[in-house]
């Protein structure tokens, strides 16, 4: 045990930023007795010093200056709450070069720039450690890197945004339309005023990339995410998810597939809507909830459940790396490093799933058996089928057996130029009991 303090640069004092100093002033005790150090704030900037901030906050260690922070020699650990790519990206590289740790939450730098930030903390000796940049509060980064190292992981399966789920949530529970949960994300303060990186499985991308990068142990950017988000999902498609056994979520879906004859294995890394078995535990997972699902060739089958966002669980996350950060600090160790290469991008179009297709069609005689055979010559098979008249029209349902997404694609655009087929309305991929490819 030791009583030196580590002193620590605050970059950012937002919702993150400000619980992480309210914990370390308020638990210091807890904190040394439990770890063995002694946390001291050096300095914490922001952007605009007029802000209100909440009473705890030191005023007289607020700076408009973040790079006086990341190069003051005092600091040992520099903690990156701001967000974004610039400053952030300079500051965090500023503060490796004048061998300073890292500890910070931003999946969008990450997402980008991991494995390069990663090879400059090697270099310098020091860490740079992200555990609150996916899933917030869960500790599952650490558990991927650490725990797992050597587990040949092969499929993480994970619901990585709160406001999504929220929203399904109450679309599934309540009826509620998408726009009305929408408006309700945004009073509850789960959705930002311009909702697209959630909705549009921006946010959810980007966390992918970072477990696919960890799980895998390669490199696996933001632009190999293959992305849908959520903004067609409709009440239909839930009825029908219901009355099949089946629940709707915005799933994060990295997979490892082994290479044939001793290649390298490639990488599928995708977020879009997806039909979920309800025997499935991610079916279970409710409201802004994260969950994440780990399958591994010894270990079987992991679960990881927990508050994916809000200011105190993240910064029990950030609180967490801060520790390790200053425990490698102090003994001259850093974590282990291990290069990631670039990874092998399996195309998306070349995925096998089953899929949900809904489709409006005049109502007359025949059309079924045309659309059948449109499904027929592209090699889908059909598992099951359900009609509902709408008047005029009529809606067909159809759950495929495993095909692949190239073939399913090729079908609808074939589909599409049937004269009797009115729009597609529905179009969701199914995930089994457990597995995304059978
Ligand atoms: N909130 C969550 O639940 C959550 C969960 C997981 C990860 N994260 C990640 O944690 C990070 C922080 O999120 P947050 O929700 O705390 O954000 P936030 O509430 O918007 O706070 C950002 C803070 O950074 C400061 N800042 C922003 N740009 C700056 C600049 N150019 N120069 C100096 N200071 C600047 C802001 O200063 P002012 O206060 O003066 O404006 C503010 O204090 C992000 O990377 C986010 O993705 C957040």
């Amino acid at each position: 045990m030791s009583s030196i303090p580590v002193r620590l640069g605050i970059l950012g004092c937002g919702n993150v930023g400000a619980a992480l100093v309210k914990i370390i002033l308020e638990d210091q005790s807890l904190i040394e007795s439990q770890t063995g150090e002694v946390l001291e704030i050096a300095a914490i900037s922001v952007r605009d010093l007029s802000i209100e901030r909440p009473a705890w906050v030191p005023r007289e260690l607020l700076t408009l200056d973040p790079f006086s922070v990341v190069t003051d020699p005092s600091i040992d650990i520099v903690v990156e709450v701001m967000g974004g790519y610039d400053p952030a990206k300079a500051l965090i590289e500023e503060a490796l070069r004048a061998k300073k740790s890292v500890v910070t939450a931003n999946k969008t730098l990450l997402s980008d720039f991991g494995e390069e930030l990663s090879e400059l903390a090697r270099s310098q000796g020091r860490d740079i450690f992200f555990e609150a940049a996916v899933a917030g509060g869960i500790p599952l980064i650490r558990s991927l890197k650490v725990s797992l190292a050597a587990e040949r992981v092969r499929r993480v399966t994970g619901i990585v945004n709160g406001t999504t789920n929220y929203i399904l949530t109450r679309m599934s529970e309540d009826g509620t339309s998408y726009q009305d949960a929408l408006k309700s994300a945004q009073e509850l303060g789960y959705a930002e005023a311009d909702p697209t990186a959630d909705v549009g499985g921006i946010d959810a991308s980007a966390k992918a990339a970072i477990l696919a990068s960890i799980a895998f142990g390669r490199k696996v950017q933001y632009g190999d995410v293959y992305r849908e988000g959520i903004t067609s999902v409709t009440l239909d498609d839930f009825a029908f998810a219901k009355r099949h056994g089946f629940t709707l979520k915005l799933l994060a879906i990295c997979e490892w597939i082994e290479g044939k004859d001793g290649e390298e294995g490639s990488v599928s890394v995708r977020v879009h809507p997806t039909m979920v078995a309800l025997t499935h535990p991610l079916s279970a997972v409710r409201e802004a909830f994260n969950a994440i699902f780990v399958e591994g060739d010894s270990v079987g089958e992991l679960m990881f459940y927990g508050r994916g966002a809000g200011g105190l669980p993240t910064a029990s996350a950030v609180l967490g790396d801060i520790i390790d950060a200053a425990h490698n600090l102090r003994y001259g160790s850093t974590e282990r490093h291990v290069a990631r290469p670039a990874a092998q991008i399996l195309p998306f179009d070349e995925l096998d799933y089953q899929f949900y297709i809904a489709i409006d069609v005049s109502d007359r005689p025949g059309v079924l058996a045309q659309v059948a055979t449109v499904f027929g010559a592209n090699g889908v098979s059909i598992m099951s089928m359900e009609q509902v008249g709408l008047g005029q029209e009529a809606r067909l349902i159809f759950i495929t057996h495993q095909a692949k997404e190239r073939a399913v694609q090729m079908t609808l655009a074939e589909v599409r130029e049937l004269g009797a087929v009115r729009r597609l309305v529905g179009f969701i991929r199914v995930l089994g009991n457990g597995s995304a490819q059978g």
